[in-house]
């Protein structure tokens, strides 16, 4: 479908485009820092989250303009959660998108640093963008929905799980439950903040799209977790075996990998019927389901 991807790589270069806006320039004080920040954001990724916001937002009929803000914020809190997920303490990666980890390149305190920047400047662009629509009540409730989604409820406990679970051997509910939060939530975020930047979003929709992202947000933690196992590292930018180094507990580990690849499956089509009754306009939302479960990056 060569349009979906023509679709999708604009959407990521919009992206991209956004976020170098909003990023403090790497000649502004403290230099440093703001060259970490800059590093660990437009270095690389796939921007799979802001993607998810402008397809969600083009599916309830938001405009791009309104869209940037809430991308933007999505893929800080990103950002922000691999430098630290990165780190000597969590899982000691020295590599992310083909280049050093930040902070191989930055040191460890301007690594920890720019990743608490990241995260504030996340909630100071979803708070004061001028493009967004939202009246003040709805750009309230989606700053609840990303700090929900990136603390100790979401991403960061999820995190948290993940840490304590090392050398445990998970049941299929409890590996089920840190991914949920660990990437879970802010695929959730993404798509949830994507159609709240339409002001008439029916709370049907929005109740169709948040299960879409359920079932999307923990078919990627999967997929990631499969690609650790079978991907290149080459193509991945980040080192592969990574998982069964640290003594991970994955879907592989405890389903196989055709086990995991199934419930991915199943995942993806729980996704696409959760979105059935949107129409054409969620075309591009059904095409990333399955991009996502199939990716090799
Ligand atoms: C990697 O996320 C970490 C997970 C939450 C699985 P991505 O695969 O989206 O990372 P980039 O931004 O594209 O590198
Ligand atoms: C990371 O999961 C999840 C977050 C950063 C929140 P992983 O540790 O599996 O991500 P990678 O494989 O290092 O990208
Ligand atoms: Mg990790
Ligand atoms: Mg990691
Ligand atoms: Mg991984």
């Amino acid at each position: 479908m060569p349009m979906m991807v023509e679709l999708i790589g604009n959407y990521q270069a919009r992206a991209k485009q956004a976020l170098d806006q909003r990023l403090p320039a790497a000649d502004l004080h403290p230099c440093a820092l703001h060259q970490a920040m800059r590093y660990a954001v437009l270095g690389g990724g796939k921007r799979i989250r802001p993607v998810l916001v402008y397809l969600s937002g083009a599916a309830v009929g938001a405009a791009p303009d309104t869209l940037d803000g809430p991308a933007c914020a999505v893929e800080f809190i990103h950002a922000y959660s691999l430098i630290h997920d990165d780190l000597p303490a969590m899982d000691n990666d020295d590599l992310r998108h083909g280049q050093p980890t930040c902070h191989k390149a930055f040191g460890e305190a301007l690594a920890i640093l720019a990743g608490d920047a990241l995260q504030a400047l996340a909630f100071q662009v979803l708070g004061q963008d001028d493009a967004m629509v939202a009246d003040p009540a709805t750009r309230l409730r989606m700053l609840g929905v990303l700090a929900q989604a990136a603390g100790s409820r979401g991403m960061v406990g999820g995190q948290a799980i993940d840490l304590a679970a090392v050398g445990q051997e998970l049941g299929l509910a409890e590996l089920e439950n840190m991914h949920i939060h660990k990437t879970g939530a802010l695929i959730r975020a993404s798509v949830l903040l994507g159609a709240l930047s339409q002001p008439k979003v029916e709370p049907a929709v929005l109740e169709q799209l948040d299960h879409y992202a359920k079932c999307i947000g923990l078919a990627f933690q999967i997929r990631d977790d499969i690609l650790d196992v079978i991907g290149d590292a080459a193509t991945l930018g980040k080192t592969t075996g990574a998982d069964r180094a640290l003594n991970k507990p994955t879907y592989p580990t405890l389903l196989g990998l055709d086990g995991a690849r199934e419930h991915a499956r199943m995942l993806h089509e729980e996704a696409l019927a959760s979105v059935q009754a949107l129409g054409p306009e969620a075309e591009p939302l059904r095409w990333i389901a399955s991009y996502i479960v199939e990716r090799a990056y």
